[in-house]
């Protein structure tokens, strides 16, 4: 057998366990942040930090170290062989993974920033002390505060949902192996 496709033969066709882990906690990650988000005081000028409000900026800067951390996970390991998929599909595919990473960046910076203009300390997961993204009370700060939760909010759905709708597509539909890749035995 020629080696390439000997190498093809033998290698798992899933994920492999560090990108499951890394993509199931974001998943996990993401949701929880929508409902504290959702669940926390509204916030104003001069809201206190409260507990929930605490969480959500603890959980969400340790998405973000995470996210960090997929990202080079995935420049460093390749993705398991796919089915067959015209080329149309596979760059759809390819695009809104990219567009994934990329609101998973932006969503937690621009919270991250609304923070800061607020004056609250950020502490990626609670634990590690991030530096403050800009000065206490700069109206950029706060602009992004409202980014955060209007048009990076729905963004981050929508991609979610055109992401989620193809994985069931594949699995319900097609019935191929797209999302045992991801989650194995299903
Ligand atoms: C993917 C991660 C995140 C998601 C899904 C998320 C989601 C949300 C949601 C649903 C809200 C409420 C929006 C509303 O008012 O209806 C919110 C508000 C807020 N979040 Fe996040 N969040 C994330 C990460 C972060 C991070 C990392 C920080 C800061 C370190 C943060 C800080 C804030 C702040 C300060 C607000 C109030 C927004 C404002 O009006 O200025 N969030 N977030
Ligand atoms: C917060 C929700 C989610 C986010 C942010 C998310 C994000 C991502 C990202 C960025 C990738 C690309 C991995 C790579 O670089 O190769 C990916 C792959 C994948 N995700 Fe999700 N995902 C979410 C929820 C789900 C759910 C609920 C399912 C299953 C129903 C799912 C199934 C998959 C599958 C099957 C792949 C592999 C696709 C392929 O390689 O073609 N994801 N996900």
């Amino acid at each position: 057998m020629p080696a390439v496709l000997e190498t093809q033969a033998k290698s798992p066709a899933v994920y492999d366990p560090i990108s499951r882990a890394l993509h199931w906690l974001t998943v996990l990650l993401v949701a929880a942040e929508y409902i504290i988000g959702s669940v926390m005081p509204s916030i104003h000028r001069g809201t206190p930090l409260g507990t929930m409000i605490k969480i959500h900026l603890a959980l969400g800067s340790g998405l973000l170290l995470l996210i960090v951390l997929r990202i080079v996970w995935r420049l460093t390991h390749r993705a398991p062989p796919a089915p067959p998929l015209p080329v149309r599909q596979q760059r759809l595919a390819g695009l809104t993974h990219v567009a994934l990473y990329l609101a998973l960046i932006l969503m937690p910076l621009a919270g991250w920033a609304s923070a800061s203009a607020r004056g609250w300390p950020v502490r990626g997961f609670g634990v590690v002390p991030l530096p403050a993204l800009v000065p206490e009370g700069k109206r950029i700060g706060f602009l992004l505060g409202d980014v955060h939760a209007g048009a990076l909010y729905w963004i981050l759905i929508g991609l979610i949902a055109v992401h989620v709708g193809a994985a069931l597509y594949h699995r319900l539909v097609k019935r191929d192996t797209v999302l045992g890749r991801m989650l194995p035995g299903w």
